[in-house]
């Protein structure tokens, strides 16, 4: 005898109702997609990136509540962005910009250098901006080493064990 096969439904609650999140890199990729993933669990999102046709399109796509077209490596960009931002915010990821690649003969130093220095501060930007504002159950995680931010409390990174944000 073979058992009918089964349909039920596990049922939950949604894991970030009246949450907001912020996505810097959220109109493609990674950042796009757990916008969607985010909505499905109940909360707001705020997408940015730089242009903004891609921005609007991903906004209607997930239903954001906000969008802010801007270069998040131009530190009074950043600024302005966090100054502008609703309180309270719940999460803050950022994604881009990707990094730099190119075949050995052809790479520009100059570039590599420019595109890893990104990386590394605007996440250190990122955390600094979010964590004035953020709750005593907020992280700030990073696969990046975040190694001026080492002896911080409000920062972790992959590298280290998780620590809250100060109070
Ligand atoms: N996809 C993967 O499997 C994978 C795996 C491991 C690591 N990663 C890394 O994860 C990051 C995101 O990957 P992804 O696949 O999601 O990339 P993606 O599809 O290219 O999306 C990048 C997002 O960041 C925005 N962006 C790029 N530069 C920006 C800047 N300077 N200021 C503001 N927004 C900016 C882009 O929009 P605009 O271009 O309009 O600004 C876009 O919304 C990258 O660093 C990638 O290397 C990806």
């Amino acid at each position: 005898m073979t058992a009918a096969p089964s349909t039920a439904v596990t049922r939950r609650e949604p894991e970030l109702p009246g949450q907001t999140v912020v996505i810097i890199g959220g109109s493609a990729g990674i950042g796009l997609e757990t916008a969607r993933r985010a909505r499905a669990e109940g909360a707001e999102v705020i997408l940015a990136a730089r242009r903004p046709d891609r921005l609007r399109q991903a906004a209607a796509d997930v239903g954001a509540v906000g969008t802010a077209a801007f270069d998040a490596t131009d530190p009074a960009a950043l600024e302005r962005f966090f100054a502008g931002l609703p309180a309270p915010v719940d999460h803050v990821m950022v994604t881009g910009p990707g990094p730099y690649y190119a075949p050995l003969a052809e790479l520009d130093r100059e570039r590599a250098h420019r595109a890893f220095d990104d990386h590394q501060w605007l996440a250190i930007a990122v955390a600094q901006h979010a964590s004035a504002g953020c709750g005593p159950a907020a992280r700030c995680c990073s696969w990046e080493a975040l190694p001026a931010a080492a002896g911080d409390p409000a920062c972790r990174s992959s590298r280290r064990p998780p620590l809250r944000c100060p109070p």
